[in-house]
């Protein structure tokens, strides 16, 4: 029998589910906003370069203009606040002050950083930008889950959006080149809950060998 340290955790991921209607008159503040997206930082990446960037949105005029480029989605506005997902293709250009961090808070040795900030600097920044953007995408993949289960457990709702355009996004928010959107998380109260949504059973998608 498997057990979980964290004994509530099946049941956040059992109650998170992508809520669509949301109170508008429910506001959070920009360090309730801050404080799940700290924690979600302890998410896994690959050579814990953290490749996430994140964009708040809580102002309603921008709400409004963010609506247009996500298809329409009603809980754009309705919601507390967007967070949009962003990649860094250039997530390699803080190995050095990642490194440093890990050897002054004591998970490491000098030795171990200095290998590290090498092999990381010998392979990233040669890699093709696909590959590089699939890396941070796949990170972000992990950082978002956490938020979204973060939010859940304070009684938030949430629900993702891949349902943007992409190119539009990144020219009204200026991003620079190295950066690109991913994802945008509506966060708020719910006003209906979710119409929920089956699973695969284990069979379909599972192989044990
Ligand atoms: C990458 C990604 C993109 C999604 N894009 C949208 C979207 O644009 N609009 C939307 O209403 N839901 C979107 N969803 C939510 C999915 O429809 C939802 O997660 C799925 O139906 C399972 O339902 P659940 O989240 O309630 O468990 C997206 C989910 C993911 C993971």
């Amino acid at each position: 029998m498997l057990t979980t340290t964290v004994s509530n955790l099946y049941t956040i991921m059992e109650e998170r589910k992508s809520v669509r209607k949301y109170d508008p008159t429910f506001k959070m503040t920009q360090a309730e906003l801050a404080e799940i997206i700290t924690k979600a930082t302890s998410a896994p990446s690959s050579s814990n370069l953290q490749p996430w960037r994140f964009l708040v949105i809580q102002d309603e005029a921008i709400k409004k203009e963010l609506r247009e480029i996500a298809n329409n989605q009603e809980q754009i506005e309705t919601s507390a606040a967007v967070i949009a997902v962003l990649g860094d293709a250039e997530m390699y250009k803080n190995v050095e002050k990642i490194y440093t961090q890990n050897v002054a808070e004591g998970h490491m040795g000098e030795e171990q950083k200095n290998m590290m900030i090498t092999n990381s600097l010998r392979m990233y920044p040669s890699a093709p930008f696909e590959i590089r953007k699939n890396i941070a995408t796949f990170d972000a993949g992990l950082i978002s889950m956490q938020l979204m289960l973060l939010a859940k457990e304070k009684g938030l709702d949430t629900v993702t959006m891949g349902g943007f355009d992409k190119v539009k996004f990144a020219e009204r928010f200026e991003l620079p080149e190295n950066q690109f959107p991913i994802v945008l998380i509506a966060i708020g109260k719910a006003a209906a809950p979710a119409y929920g949504s089956s699973r695969l059973p284990l069979g379909d998608i599972a192989r044990f060998i």
